[in-house]
C-alpha cells in the first residue's frame, strides 16, 4: 500500500476484544459455551430495556434525538446532576475516544495506568499523544507516581475505579488527596464502567462543582446488561461538554440505545438483582479458587483476577477446549493472571469444573 498513516497511528496495536460464544462454538466443535470474558452482565438486559427496544424499533427509519433530550432528562433527575452537563456516548469508549479528539494534540501528556483498560491508549495514541505509563502499585493504580509524573503539561490522566483488570478501588477521601495536587488544567477522566458492583461505590460527579477539570464515565453495558446496545455516557463540567459536542457525532446514541437506556433506568429490580447476583458469586467463585489452590484478588467489580501460577495462555487456551471462555492477561503483562467475569451460579461451577479437569491433567 503507497499511502501511509502518520507515525502515531502505526504504532497503534489494534484492541482484541474477548472472544465471541458463536466463534468458539465455530472454531472449537464444542457446544453450551461459557462466556466469562468481557465482563457482561449474566441475567442478560433488564426485561424493561428489551420492551422498550422492540417498541422503539417500530421508529427504525427515524434518526435518533442527537442531542439525547429524553434519557439526558432521565439520568440528571435520576442522579441529582441538575448543575452538570451529560453527554451520551456509543458505549462509553466513545466518551473516551471524544475526550481525547476534544482535547488531547499531537505531543501532549497523557498519563494512563499500566496495566490499564487499552481503549486509554489506543485513543490517545490515534491523537499523537506523548503517552505516560505510570506501572501498577502491586495491583493498585499509583495515585502518587500519577501525581509526580504530572505538570502542567500534561492535558488528561485516565483513572478506573474500580480499576479494570484488578478489581482494586479509589476511596473518596483518596480522590480528593489526589484532585488536591493536580493542576485544574489537567482533564482527570475518572472511568466508572463498574462503579454499580462496588460495595463502597460512590459517583467522581459529585466532586465536579469542586474541581471542574473532572469528567465521570458510566456505561449500561456492565451492571444494566445492555452491552449489545453500545450505550454510555459522561458526566462534567458544562463548558467541558460544550467542547466535546463539538467533536461528537451528531447520532452517535442511537434510537434503539437511548429507548433502552431510559427504560433501563427504571428497572431498579434488576439493578438490584444484578448486584446483589455479583456480590454474592464473586464471594463464592473466589473461596472455591482459593481451594483449588489459586489466588484471587480482592475485587469490587464483576470479575476476578487470578493468579494461575503458570502460564495462563496456556490456561486460557485449555479452557476453551473446555467450552470455557476467560482472558488471559498475558496482554495486559501479567503472564501468570486469568482475568474472570462473575458469571450466574452454573456458569461459575462449570469454569471451577474446567479448571479441575485442567489440573487433572497428566
Ligand atoms: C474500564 C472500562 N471502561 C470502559 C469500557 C467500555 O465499555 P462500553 O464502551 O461498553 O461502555 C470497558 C469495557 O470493558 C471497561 O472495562
Amino acid at each position: 500500500m503507497k499511502i501511509s498513516p502518520p507515525d502515531y497511528i502505526s504504532k497503534i496495536v489494534p484492541y482484541v476484544a474477548g472472544k465471541p460464544i458463536e466463534e468458539l462454538e465455530r472454531e472449537y466443535g464444542v457446544s453450551n459455551a461459557v462466556k466469562l470474558a468481557s465482563n457482561e452482565n449474566p441475567l442478560g438486559p433488564s426485561p424493561l430495556a428489551v420492551e422498550a427496544v422492540c417498541k422503539e424499533s417500530l421508529k427504525l427509519h427515524r434518526y435518533p434525538d442527537s442531542q439525547g433530550y429524553e434519557l439526558i432528562e432521565k439520568l440528571k433527575s435520576k442522579f441529582c446532576l441538575e448543575d452538570l452537563a451529560v453527554v451520551l456516548g456509543n458505549g462509553s469508549d466513545d466518551i473516551i475516544s471524544m475526550v481525547c479528539k476534544a482535547y488531547v494534540g499531537i505531543d501532549d501528556k497523557v498519563i494512563i495506568p499500566d496495566p490499564g483498560f487499552l481503549l486509554y491508549e489506543i485513543s490517545a495514541l490515534a491523537q499523537g499523544a506523548e503517552l505516560i505509563k505510570i506501572p501498577l502499585k502491586e495491583i493498585e493504580i499509583d495515585l502518587d507516581a500519577m501525581v509526580r509524573a504530572s505538570d502542567l503539561d500534561t492535558k488528561l490522566i485516565f483513572i478506573t475505579n474500580p480499576n479494570n483488570p484488578t478489581g482494586t478501588f479509589i476511596t473518596e477521601e483518596m480522590l480528593v488527596n489526589f484532585m488536591e495536587k493536580i493542576p485544574e488544567t489537567t482533564i482527570v477522566f475518572m472511568d466508572e464502567a463498574y462503579m454499580e458492583f462496588a460495595v463502597e461505590g460512590f459517583a467522581s460527579w459529585k466532586f465536579i462543582e469542586k474541581y471542574p477539570n473532572i469528567i465521570t464515565s458510566r456505561t449500561f453495558s456492565k451492571a444494566y446488561g445492555l452491552a449489545g446496545l453500545r450505550i454510555g455516557y459522561g458526566v462534567m463540567h458544562e463548558d467541558v461538554a460544550a467542547v466535546l459536542n463539538k467533536v461528537r457525532q451528531p447520532f452517535n446514541a442511537n434510537l434503539l440505545a437511548q429507548a433502552g437506556a431510559v427504560a433501563a433506568l427504571n428497572d431498579d429490580v434488576f439493578l438490584d438483582r444484578t448486584r446483589d447476583l455479583i456480590v454474592d458469586e464473586r464471594e463464592k467463585l473466589s473461596r472455591k479458587l482459593e481451594q483449588l489452590g489459586f489466588h484471587s484478588f480482592k475485587s469490587s467489580a464483576n470479575f476476578l483476577l487470578v493468579d494461575m501460577g503458570r502460564s495462563a495462555d496456556e490456561i486460557y487456551e485449555k479452557l476453551l477446549y473446555q467450552g470455557v471462555i476467560a482472558r488471559s492477561m498475558s496482554s495486559y503483562g501479567y503472564p501468570e493472571f486469568l482475568r474472570v467475569s462473575i458469571g450466574l451460579e452454573y456458569e461459575n461451577i462449570r469454569f471451577i469444573d474446567s479448571l479441575k479437569k485442567i489440573l487433572e491433567e497428566p
